[in-house]
């Protein structure tokens, strides 16, 4: 009972019947990790929240004065299948809490559940679970996810859920709210598993490898402006005791990135063999390292 009392007197000292009214004033991320601390620290982590600072974005926008560059690293507001313009404000903080979250028609924070949420105004906002949510900005790997048909979505590939837990962290008001879905906001790109990608070998007059993605909804690699790369290397011996190597480059500014369900073929310099060796690798556009996807021999 005593507890109770001084949780509603806390409760009440809170201003202005609890609502905090800064957060309407579309405040830096920092702010909300006052209360969605776990939430924070994830996209602290993530590319979104370096999407305005990163060295390369800095360089390639020539130094932030190419327009047309600024607006889905910098965004004002977040709707399914728009793309956003620029944000005025802390541009810094990239692709922002705010800039996803809060909508200025309502004035309210949107998210996937229904809340009772005292410091500001919500509304459950069922396109937050929808991959059209990141379309206006992941336009190119949307377009390619769409003509997959792929039932699962961006969501449950890239923000993968936490199972229940809490959405604030802040005492005593963390105890007055269920446990509800998280969803992981350092938005992992995650990596092919090997099954994902299947590695066959034709032998007509030379050799050739085909490989088709029968695991990723949209292109390997997938991009809009990165430049990520899958390196396709193979080794072959020979039955004179030589050795020699293949490599090959796929990306999205080559245009030949392994689409979904459509076999690539490749052919290799060689009419025969005596063992091979393929390998699969992946390097991540802000990534100097590749990391291994799969390793077949034949
Ligand atoms: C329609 C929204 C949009 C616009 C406009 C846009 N980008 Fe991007 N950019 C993205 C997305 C989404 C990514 C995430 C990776 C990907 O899909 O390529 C990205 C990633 C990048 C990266 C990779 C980051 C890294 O560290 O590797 C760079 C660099 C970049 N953009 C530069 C630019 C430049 C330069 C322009 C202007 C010519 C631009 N962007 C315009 C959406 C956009
Ligand atoms: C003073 C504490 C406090 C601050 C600061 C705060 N929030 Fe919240 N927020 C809450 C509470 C309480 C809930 C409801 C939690 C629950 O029901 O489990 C909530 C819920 C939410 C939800 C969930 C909505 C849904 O439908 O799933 C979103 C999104 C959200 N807040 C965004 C933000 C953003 C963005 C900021 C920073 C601008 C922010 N919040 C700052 C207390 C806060
Ligand atoms: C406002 C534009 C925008 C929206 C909306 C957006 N993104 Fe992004 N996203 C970006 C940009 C820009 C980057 C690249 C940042 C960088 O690397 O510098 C990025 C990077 C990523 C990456 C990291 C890729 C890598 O190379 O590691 C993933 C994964 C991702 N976004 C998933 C999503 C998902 C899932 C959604 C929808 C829930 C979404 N994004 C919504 C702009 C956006
Ligand atoms: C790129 C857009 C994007 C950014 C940036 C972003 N969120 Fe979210 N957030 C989402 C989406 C989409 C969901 C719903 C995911 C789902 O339902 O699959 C979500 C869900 C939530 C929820 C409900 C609980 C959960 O995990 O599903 C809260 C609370 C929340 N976000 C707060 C924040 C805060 C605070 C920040 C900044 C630290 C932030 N978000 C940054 C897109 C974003
Ligand atoms: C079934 C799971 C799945 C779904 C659905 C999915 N992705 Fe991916 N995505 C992946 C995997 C796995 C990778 C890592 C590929 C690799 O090995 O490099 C990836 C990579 C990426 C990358 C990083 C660039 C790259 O090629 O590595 C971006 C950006 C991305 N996905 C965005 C999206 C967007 C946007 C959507 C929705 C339109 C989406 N993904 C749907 C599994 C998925």
């Amino acid at each position: 009972m005593v507890a109770l009392l001084l949780a509603l007197a806390l409760l009440s000292s809170c201003g202005d019947m609890f609502v905090e009214e800064d957060l309407f004033q579309r405040p830096e991320a920092k702010r909300c990790s006052d209360c969605h601390a776990e939430v924070f620290k994830e996209w602290e982590k993530s590319r979104h929240a370096v999407a305005w600072k990163s060295e390369k974005f800095r360089l390639e926008s020539e130094n932030y004065t190419k327009n047309k560059c600024l607006s889905c690293h910098a965004p004002h507001q977040v709707d399914p299948q728009i793309k956003p313009l620029l944000r005025a404000e802390f541009k810094e903080d990239g692709v922002s809490c705010v800039a996803c979250h809060f909508k200025e028609e309502t004035k309210a924070m949107h998210g996937p559940h229904k809340v009772w949420s005292p410091p500001h105004p919500s509304r459950q906002d069922l396109s937050y679970s929808k991959s059209s949510f990141c379309a206006g900005c992941h336009q190119e790997t949307y377009k390619e996810w769409h003509i997959t048909k792929a039932q699962t979505s961006c969501q449950d590939c890239h923000m993968p859920s936490l199972g229940n837990k809490r959405l604030v962290q802040k005492f005593p008001f963390e105890y007055f709210h269920s446990k509800k879905t998280r969803h992981d906001h350092s938005f992992p790109a995650g990596i092919a598993k090997p099954e994902d990608i299947k590695v066959e070998l034709e032998q007509a007059e030379t050799i050739r490898l085909k490989i088709t993605n029968v695991g990723v909804p949209h292109n390997l690699p997938t991009a809009d402006q990165g430049d990520p790369k899958l390196y396709i290397v193979v080794e072959a011996l020979f039955e004179n005791g030589e050795t020699s190597r293949f490599v090959k480059v796929l990306s999205y500014q080559a245009k030949n990135a392994l689409v979904y369900g459509v076999p690539t073929y490749i052919d290799l310099p060689w009419r025969e063999f005596k063992a091979l060796k393929v390998s699969l690798q992946r390097r991540l556009s802000w990534k100097e390292e590749r990391e291994r996807i799969l390793e077949v021999a034949f």
